[in-house]
C-alpha cells in the first residue's frame, strides 16, 4: 500500500489541502490560512467528500480563531465567520456536526479547538477502517460467492474523501487487501469527474484493477450480471434512511434492486442526520449551469440552453440494502434508523 493520503492536514498555522481541482494531472497542496479562502475552497471543490469537509470545517474554527486574533475581531465577529465555514455547501451535515463539534470548545480558546479538531479527524479514519472491516464481511457474506468481488461504486469516497481510508471505498480496499476484490467499475461522475479523476487515481495508487464507465454505463453493467454489489458514500443520511449522495446515486440503487444485487452505504455516524426525518427535508446543492453547460472552459450545449445541475439525489431508505457506519451493518430497507445504535 502506497503512503495514506491525508486531503486536510493541519501545518502548525493553518490548513495545507490538497488541490482534488488539479488532480490527477497535478499534486499541489493549497495553504489555507483565513476564512474567506476557506470557503471558496469548500464551494469549488479543493476540498470535497462529505468527511473531509467535516474535517476542514472542524480546523476552520481554529483558522477564524487565529485570523480574528491577527486582526481584531470581536467574538462576536469570529463566530459569525465560522457560521460562513458552516455554511459553505448545504448537503452534507458532516460540515454543520464537526463545526458545532469544535464550537463546544470556542470559549476555552485555541488549544482546546485544536485538540477538538484533531480528534474529529482522528476519529473519521477510525471509523472508515472499522466501516472497511464490517462492510467487507457483509459484502462477502451476503453475496455468498467463493470467487473476488465486482464492485461498482460512484463518485469519490476514498482517502481525498474523508479523513484518511475512505467509507464506500475504505470497504473496497479491505477486499482489496483480503485478496477478496476482482475489479472495480468506477462511474465517471458527471459533471466534475470525481470518479474518473479522483477514484481512479486512488485505486491506481492502490494497485486496484478497474475500469473507469460513463455514468449511463451503469445500470447496463449491472444488469448484465457484471457487478456483484454498488457500494457508496453518503452526504446526509435522514431518520427514515433516505440517502442524499452524488447525484446519479439513486439510478444505480435502482438498478440494483431490479438485478436483486445488494446496495450497500457506507457512512460514518457523522453523516447520520437523525434531525431529518425524510430526504424531502434534505437541501440539495444547486450548483452553477455552466458546469453542466461547458466542457474545460468551451461551451459545449447551444447558447440559449438552460442548465440543471443538482450536486446530489435521494436514494430512497428502501432501496438501500445495507448501511455500514462505524458501529456496523443495519440492514434497513424499510422504517426508521434505529436511533439508539447510531447516536
Ligand atoms: O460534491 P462532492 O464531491 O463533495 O460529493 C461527494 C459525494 O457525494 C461523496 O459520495 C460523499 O460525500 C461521501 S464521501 C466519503
Amino acid at each position: 500500500m502506497s503512503q495514506e493520503l491525508r486531503a486536510v492536514e493541519w501545518t502548525g498555522t493553518g490548513l495545507a489541502l490538497i488541490d482534488q481541482t488539479a488532480l490527477p494531472h497535478r499534486t499541489v497542496s493549497v495553504e489555507v490560512h483565513d476564512v474567506d479562502t476557506l470557503v471558496d475552497a469548500i464551494r469549488r471543490l479543493v476540498v470535497r467528500g462529505a468527511p473531509a469537509i467535516g474535517a476542514a470545517g472542524a480546523y476552520g474554527v481554529a483558522i477564524a480563531l487565529l485570523q480574528g486574533a491577527r486582526e481584531g475581531w470581536t467574538p462576536a465577529g469570529t463566530r459569525e465567520a465560522v457560521a460562513r465555514v458552516r455554511e459553505a455547501r448545504p448537503t452534507a451535515v458532516n460540515l454543520m456536526v464537526c463545526v458545532d463539534r469544535v464550537m463546544t470548545r470556542f470559549d476555552e480558546g485555541l488549544d482546546a479547538v485544536l485538540a477538538e479538531a484533531a480528534a474529529v479527524q482522528r476519529e473519521d479514519v477510525e471509523a472508515n477502517r472499522a466501516m472497511g472491516a464490517s462492510g467487507a464481511d457483509w459484502l462477502l457474506k451476503r453475496v455468498g460467492a467463493d470467487r473476488p468481488l465486482r464492485i461498482l461504486t460512484h463518485c469519490n469516497t476514498g482517502a481525498l474523501a474523508t479523513a484518511g481510508w475512505g467509507t464506500a471505498l475504505g470497504v473496497v480496499r479491505e477486499l482489496h487487501a483480503r485478496g477478496r476484490l476482482e475489479v472495480v467499475y468506477a462511474d465517471e461522475t458527471r459533471p466534475l469527474l470525481q470518479g474518473s479523476r479522483l477514484t481512479a487515481w486512488e485505486l491506481l495508487q492502490e494497485g486496484i484493477e478497474h475500469f473507469v464507465q460513463a455514468d449511463g454505463a451503469a445500470a447496463g453493467t449491472i444488469l448484465r450480471g457484471e457487478v456483484d454489489a454498488a457500494v457508496v458514500g453518503a452526504d446526509r443520511i435522514a431518520a427514515n434512511g433516505d440517502t442524499a449522495n452524488k447525484v446519479g446515486t439513486v439510478g444505480i440503487a435502482l438498478a440494483c434492486a431490479y438485478a436483486g444485487i445488494p446496495f450497500l452505504v457506507a457512512a460514518p455516524t457523522t453523516t447520520v442526520d437523525l434531525a431529518t426525518p425524510d430526504g424531502s427535508a434534505i437541501h440539495i446543492e444547486l450548483r452553477g449551469e455552466d458546469e453542466i453547460l461547458e466542457w474545460a472552459g468551451t461551451r459545449t450545449a447551444p447558447a440559449a440552453s438552460r442548465g440543471h445541475n443538482p450536486a446530489f439525489d435521494v436514494t430512497p431508505g428502501s432501496l438501500v440494502t445495507g448501511l455500514v457506519t462505524e458501529r456496523g451493518v443495519l440492514e434497513v430497507s424499510a422504517g426508521e434508523l434505529p436511533a439508539d445504535h447510531l447516536r
